[in-house]
């Protein structure tokens, strides 16, 4: 039997974090002895928000570089370029016509960007959606793995998946997020604020590239407060968040511990913070000098992206041809 298809994307637009790793990332690491997957940096998405183009190429090699630095073997996977792939472009102009402009000025992302930047609304920020459900269909993916932020996109890469069915006949399986865990993943911000991200809040979050100082202070300074009063209380949001961060940096002994702490209101959290320090400068460092190296190797990087590319095309040529054929695009 085949094997599902995976498709998740990246926009280069700063540097990774661990809101990238946990959301992203680390499931991208385990799906890829499973499924059939398709990783790729979503440089087409980035022109919507950052028109200028002086630091994107360096961005994508970095992107490629970090994900392999954390564990992606582009021999397993395809990982590649979408600009690589114009048969993306051709999947997101048929799509154009069944995406409606209301349902398109409706999405979350699209207000919050329209007012961030309201003197650039411009089309390709409106059809945003558009092109990210051409990027998971064109290989006909099933799950996605992304972090909560992206749940309003895959519903609406399902509702036109389904208009197309409908109109022209079956063609797409339906896309759904996926994390190994029930839930979708937010990391928060270290000040208790929004999330991590790549271009804001950058005091509150940890970078992949971040040296070892940078994470002690960032950690160090991690919004806290003076502990429970009454055993086995809930965790206010930046506690738990605290918690999953120490979940990947450290061993389940120490995890444990605090838990135990915290529940009988004995936890002290200058120690913990001092602790998860420790922790994540030695499950942050090793990835920093990975990427590093292969960001470094010019002739590995021209190699795994022309291999990616190939891959993509192949998978992306043979359902364009379904679509052209569903469409009646398919001439003499
Ligand atoms: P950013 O929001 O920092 O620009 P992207 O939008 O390119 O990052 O997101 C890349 C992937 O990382 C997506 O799957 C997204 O859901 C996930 N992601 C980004 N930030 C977080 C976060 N703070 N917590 C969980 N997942 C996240
Ligand atoms: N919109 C996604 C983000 O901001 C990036 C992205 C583009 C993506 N195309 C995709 C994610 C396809 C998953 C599948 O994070």
């Amino acid at each position: 039997m085949s094997k599902e298809v995976v498709l998740s994307g990246i926009r280069p637009t700063g540097l990774l974090h661990l809101g990238n790793y946990f959301g992203a990332m680390r499931n991208y690491v385990r799906m890829q002895d499973e499924y059939d997957c398709y990783f790729f940096v979503a440089n087409w998405h980035s022109l919507t928000t950052h028109p200028d183009t002086k630091e994107l190429q360096s961005s994508v090699y970095r992107v490629i570089a970090e994900n392999m630095a954390c564990g992606l073997d582009p021999n397993k996977v395809a990982l590649y370029i979408q600009s690589d792939v114009p048969e993306i472009a051709e999947l997101y102009l048929y799509l154009n016509m069944l995406a409606y402009k209301g349902e398109l000025e409706k999405t979350t992302s699209f207000k919050d960007k329209a007012r961030s930047q309201p003197d650039n609304i411009n089309a390709g920020l409106l059809t945003y959606p558009v092109l990210q459900a051409a990027d998971i269909l064109i290989h006909r993916a099933v799950k996605v793995p992304v972090g909560k932020d992206q749940e309003q996109n895959l519903e609406m890469a399902r509702n036109f998946a389904e208009r197309f069915n409908y109109r022209y006949g079956d063609t797409f399986p339906l896309p759904y997020a996926f994390n190994y865990n029930s839930e979708l993943v937010k990391i928060m911000g270290l000040d208790g604020n929004g999330k991590m991200s790549k271009s804001e809040n950058q005091m509150s979050t940890l970078y992949l590239a971040d040296d070892d100082d940078t994470i002690r202070k960032k950690i160090m300074k991690a919004k806290t407060d003076s502990g429970p009063t009454e055993t086995n209380a809930a965790k206010p949001d930046y506690i738990e968040n605290l918690f999953t961060l120490l979940k990947i940096a450290s061993d389940a002994a120490v995890v444990k511990k605090f838990e135990d702490d915290f529940n009988n209101c004995q936890v002290r959290y200058g120690d913990m913070k001092k602790q998860l320090a420790d922790d994540m400068i030695r499950f942050i460092q090793p990835i920093r000098e990975r990427a590093a190296a292969i960001q470094a190797d010019k002739a590995l990087l021209a190699k795994v992206i022309k291999q990616g590319a190939e891959k993509a095309r192949t998978s992306a040529d043979a359902t364009l041809q379904l679509v052209r054929k569903a469409i009646g695009m398919n001439y003499m």
